[in-house]
């Protein structure tokens, strides 16, 4: 999109609504609990031109502004999604919510920013790219992008250079699963991953054995198991654990750091803290569906019942989603995605004579932030603050755009919720805001209910009404060499000069 003026008119070639010259309302959100992941205080907030101009008690402001009353909420940043999938073309189908129906779904549920995941045209980065800022255009919230990496030659590792240093790409995806289709293997692996450590971008994985999976499959086939069931029985907890521990001791012998995309298992948490525990780099992140949600759906006698369960790796049995809590309230799991990526139900009945069709992927973005407070801080495993740090500042960081996001302070963004922890939610296929006709989460009902949301400064979610617009979302370029590598160069130094110290070696003289 650009601007130019001729004459007294200004132009905007945007295909979609363009906001950037419509004024930006001044808002006041009075005397309500401000949470940042630092520190909490009761404070007023005073928002112009879309920025966060001032955090502190009682400030006066003139008739124009518009006052919210957030007495007895929380006021905190808006939660940013760091693993979505929108209008993704998968197992032969197309992820039926796009960047507007997404966007809209996350903003009715306190989501202001997510993180998507590019995948290649034709193996091309540029092109893959191009495909999606145009699918973006309709965008009504702000976004930024990761890239897969699903084949290893000099035009994607040339092009991986141009993704870091002139699209505000940071982070690489490398799927150690879907074999036959983004499956990539260990000596792509570590191509990409010191390609990575090169660029300062940080590498991701998708962790399960692949070849493993495609065993467990045949496995199933061959005991006559076709129905969704089969999805969580062919891939078992130990391929992810496998392939965890395997990433991370590549990334480990390559020195650079690692975050682990939907982590579902204890096996996997357990091979994250390890490595964590001996002082590396590991990031990792569960997803609400692996938090909340067990395995036994899959075993529901209605296909489609079944059938929307079905993501990859699997929801496990029960117990690893309280394992996964704990590991997220001790730190040992950074921040929360969803991994939204939905299909409805003709979609998902590709699948109902053979489970391996059923195309991967569950509902999320627009449940994450209310079902996050109501399982970890409404039960006392977290504080408000450590909500704030799972659902958005620690994703800003981690992707390095804070305190830009993921903070309410003077010249942070207007990225803002308010949440009323005395109220309630309730979630139904009926009453999302998501394009899918079912929902995971279908009946749940939770305590914590977000009343208003404030993206760019403009209140998009207020009294159970969006007001959103196409096109008025924007990218967020994300630059590389974030926290994670501060010091990667010095452990660097230290290993290699160790490598080059004298060997003292003994030579006898033969004497004859
Ligand atoms: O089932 C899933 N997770 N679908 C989305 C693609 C991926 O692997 O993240
Ligand atoms: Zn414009
Ligand atoms: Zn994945
Ligand atoms: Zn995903």
């Amino acid at each position: 999109t650009s601007h130019f003026r001729d004459g007294n008119l200004l132009f905007c070639t945007a295909e979609y609504g363009c906001l950037d010259f419509v004024p930006s309302p001044k808002i006041l959100i009075k005397g309500g609990t401000v949470v940042n992941a630092h520190h909490h205080e009761v404070a007023d907030v005073y928002i112009e031109d879309g920025i966060i101009i001032a955090v502190q008690p009682n400030i006066n402001v003139s008739d124009d502004v518009r006052v919210i009353d957030a007495t007895g909420k929380y006021v905190m940043p808006g939660g940013i999604d760091p693993h979505t999938h929108l209008e993704m073309e998968f197992m032969g189908t197309e992820a039926i919510d796009d960047f507007f129906s997404g966007q809209a779904a996350a903003l009715s549920g306190g989501t202001t920013m997510h993180i998507d995941f590019v995948l290649p045209v034709n193996g091309s980065l540029s092109a893959g790219f191009e495909a999606y800022s145009r699918k973006a255009e309709k965008s009504c919230m702000d976004y930024g992008f990761h890239m897969a990496i699903t084949k290893w030659d000099d035009d994607v590792a040339r092009d991986m250079d141009i993704m870091v240093k002139e699209r505000g790409i940071n982070s690489f995806k490398f799927f150690m699963a879907y074999k036959g289709s983004f499956m990539i293997n260990d000596e792509l692996l570590l191509e990409g991953f010191k390609k990575c450590k090169s660029l300062g971008a940080l590498a991701q994985v998708h962790a399960e054995n692949g070849d493993g999976v495609a065993e467990g499959q045949r496995r199933m086939i061959e005991l006559g198991i076709m129905g969704p069931e089969g999805h969580a029985l062919s891939r078992p907890p130990l391929l992810e654990g496998e392939a965890t521990a395997r990433a991370i001791r590549l990334a480990a012998f390559v020195n650079t750091p690692l975050y682990v995309v939907h982590v579902m298992s204890i096996d996997a948490l357990e091979e994250i803290a390890q490595a964590r525990k001996s002082g590396q780099r590991v990031i990792g992140e569960p997803v609400v569906s692996g938090l909340v949600l067990d395995e036994s759906k899959l075993w529901d006698p209605d296909f489609i019942t079944a059938a929307k369960y079905v993501m990859s790796p699997p929801i496990r049995k029960s117990g690893h989603d309280k394992a996964l809590q704990g590991a997220l309230s001790s730190g040992i799991l950074q921040l929360v995605g969803t991994d939204h990526c939905t299909f409805n139900s003709a979609q998902k009945a590709m699948g109902i004579h053979d489970f391996r069709k059923i195309p991967n992927g569950v509902n999320g973005i627009e449940e994450r932030m209310h079902l996050v407070w109501d399982l970890m801080v409404e039960t006392g495993q977290i504080s408000a603050s450590d909500f704030v740090r799972i659902t958005s500042t620690a994703c800003a960081q981690i992707f390095n755009i804070y305190p830009r996001k993921g903070a309410i302070l003077t010249g942070s963004d207007a990225d803002i919720i308010i949440l009323n922890p005395n109220s309630s939610f309730q979630i139904n296929a009926e009453s999302h805001h998501s394009r899918t006709d079912t929902n995971v989460y279908e009946g749940k009902r939770g305590k914590g209910k977000i009343e208003v949301t404030i993206s760019r400064g403009r209140i998009v979610w207020e009294n159970g009404e969006l007001k959103v617009e196409p096109g008025t979302g924007r990218y967020v370029p994300m630059p590389p060499f974030s926290y994670l590598f501060d010091g990667i160069d010095k452990m660097d130094s230290a290993y290699y000069s160790s490598l080059h110290a004298p060997v003292q070696r003994m030579i006898k003289t033969v004497e004859s």
